[in-house]
């Protein structure tokens, strides 16, 4: 037990898929793994083991941002010795290139911010994906059919941004999309000797302004966790 994860020792794969959504969870734990049970619902976070092909897996809510999601990986890596954090979650496109519904997997992850600033002080750390990971997460995508961008995403404190120049940095720096927590996950699972992955869909478009509409979001979200789970046990 930790503060935040009421699950035993045991309870957790090493291998761990993480939704900002709780009930994201629920849905992708009871549509995706056999034989899946609650492993964690304190302060409605929760999280399911279960097994996909035979293997044993945890999909667990990280919340939005990345204090959230810090709490939730740090323990679940530091207690429960989990060794591979996939971050499945939605995103908003940076690039006219990119499309909605389209697949963003992130190699890298830019910040002002990370609750890891504090220990990395006046270096600006560069959080990567793992290697392996990525790889297998674009072959199984490309397997899919899906449109797959592979590249750089930016990780924000807000999601309402008031600085519209960001972006336009953002977008010219190349950073394919927005979202709120990988560079967090890839600064925690490298300090760890963790693998991560963030593996996205795009909801929303910062050039464009559309939108994915709410009935797609589910069959989006599954492409996503089929992609990541593949991308886990390549
Ligand atoms: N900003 C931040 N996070 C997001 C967005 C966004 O526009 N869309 C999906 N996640």
């Amino acid at each position: 037990m930790t503060p935040h994860i009421r699950a035993a020792e045991g309870d957790i794969a090493e291998t761990v898929l993480m939704p900002g959504d709780p009930l994201r969870a629920k849905w992708a734990a009871e549509t995706f793994l056999d034989g899946p049970e609650l492993v964690n619902d304190v302060r409605g976070m929760l999280g399911f083991t279960g097994r996909w092909r035979g293997n044993r897996v945890t999909i667990h809510g990280s919340g939005m941002g990345m204090p959230s999601l810090s709490i939730y990986a740090n323990e679940l890596i530091a207690t429960y010795g989990a060794k591979t954090l996939i971050r499945i979650g939605s995103c908003g496109a940076m690039q006219e290139s990119v499309g909605i519904r389209d697949v963003i997997v992130a190699m890298t992850a830019s910040s002002i911010s990370t609750p890891s600033r504090g220990i990395l002080r006046e270096v600006n750390y560069a959080p990567c994906a793992d290697w392996g990971l990525l790889r297998a997460a674009v072959a199984a995508a490309e397997g899919k059919g899906s449109a797959v961008h592979v590249g750089g995403i930016y990780s924000s404190d807000v999601f309402y941004d008031e600085r519209p120049d960001l972006t336009e940095q953002m977008t010219r720096h190349g950073v394919l999309a927005v979202e709120m927590e990988a560079a967090e996950l890839y600064t925690l699972a490298a300090r760890h000797g963790c693998r991560a992955l963030a593996v996205l869909t795009v909801s929303d478009h910062l050039l464009t302004h559309e939108a994915l509409p709410p009935e797609d979001r589910q069959s989006s979200f599954g492409d996503m966790v089929e992609v990541a789970l593949e991308a886990a046990f390549a």
